[in-house]
């Protein structure tokens, strides 16, 4: 039996009980699509956000050069970050920092980063650098949640890597499936070479627009190509959530009363339910 997340006032019991004491891992969960602007920042944000708020200790790594969910979150970015992390210069838990929530935390990104898949190249192990330096922190989280760059580079295939599933944002427009493909290939060239039980958590349907026809021929297509992998949460295009980065804030401390908010608050509830987090809380029973 294995068991990824719990809630953080549970864990400390099950810590305490030596025969379960390294049972407990974060559930790692990386968020993945080359394709650009689809929404996998957004998501990255809001989703750590809202499963942090419902007191799940939650760490968001951004491994994206483009540093948007540490800047959306109001992160300063300094020297330290996963660059650092992914080299080799620094521990992990040198580079983590706190958000202004208390069940969230960050590692953040910054532009070193552009030039880390160059040098991640002539290191040794280069696709289980992540992997490897997650290892020991693996144990202080319920989830981790990465937001990948637009890329099928060195960085994500790190990520794909160190992850048990990836979760697919896919925006409701024209050609939302073209790329899909490659996507699953990378998916399934990782899970031969370096990850076998890596799984797919679920394909998200994003920016749905209630007024275009379109978005739903596209939910009706994913569907059919995806089945009950898709999430039955669709995030609808709201307005707050393209504000809420320009504030520093996910957008649940925004504006919770908002479409946008709502909408990731039911994906937070629904990927605790399909992670069957009521049977865990039973282990410490
Ligand atoms: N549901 C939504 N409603 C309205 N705007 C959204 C929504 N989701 C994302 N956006 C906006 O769309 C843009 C792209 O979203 P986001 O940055 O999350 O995508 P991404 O996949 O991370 O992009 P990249 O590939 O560049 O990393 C952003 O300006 C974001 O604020
Ligand atoms: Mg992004």
């Amino acid at each position: 039996m294995h068991s990824y997340a719990i809630r953080r006032r549970d864990r400390t019991l099950v810590n305490h009980h030596s025969t379960v004491k390294n049972f407990f891992m974060a559930k790692i969960i990386v968020i993945a699509n080359q394709k650009g602007g689809v929404g996998k920042t957004t998501t990255a944000i809001n989703l750590s956000a809202t499963v942090a708020a419902a007191e799940f200790k939650t760490l968001l790594i951004d491994i994206d050069p483009q540093s948007n969910s540490t800047s959306g979150l109001g992160i300063e970015r300094n020297s330290l970050s996963v660059y650092q992390v992914l080299i080799g210069l620094e521990p992990a838990e040198n580079c983590i920092v706190n958000s202004y929530m208390p069940y969230l935390d960050i590692l953040p990104s910054n532009i070193d980063l552009v030039g880390a898949e160059v040098e991640m190249v002539s290191i040794e192990n280069r696709e289980y650098l992540l992997k490897n330096a997650l290892q020991h922190i693996r144990s202080d989280y319920d989830f981790i949640f990465i937001d990948c760059p637009p890329s099928l580079g060195l960085l994500t295939l790190n990520a794909l890597t160190s992850a048990d599933s990836v979760l697919i944002p896919v925006q409701c427009e024209y050609f939302a499936l073209e790329g899909l493909g490659q996507l699953l290939n990378t998916i399934n060239v990782v899970k031969k070479n370096f990850n076998e039980p890596l799984s797919i958590e679920g394909v998200l349907l994003t920016m749905f627009d209630t007024r275009l026809r379109l978005s739903n021929q596209v939910v009706e297509e994913v569907k059919k190509y995806f089945g009950s992998k898709v999430f039955q949460t669709i995030i609808h295009r709201n307005v707050r959530l393209s504000e809420a980065p320009s504030h520093s804030k996910p957008v649940i401390l925004y504006d919770a009363s908002s479409v946008g908010a709502q909408n990731y608050i039911s994906l937070a509830s629904e990927l605790l339910q399909r992670n069957n987090l009521q049977k865990m809380e039973k282990i410490v029973e």
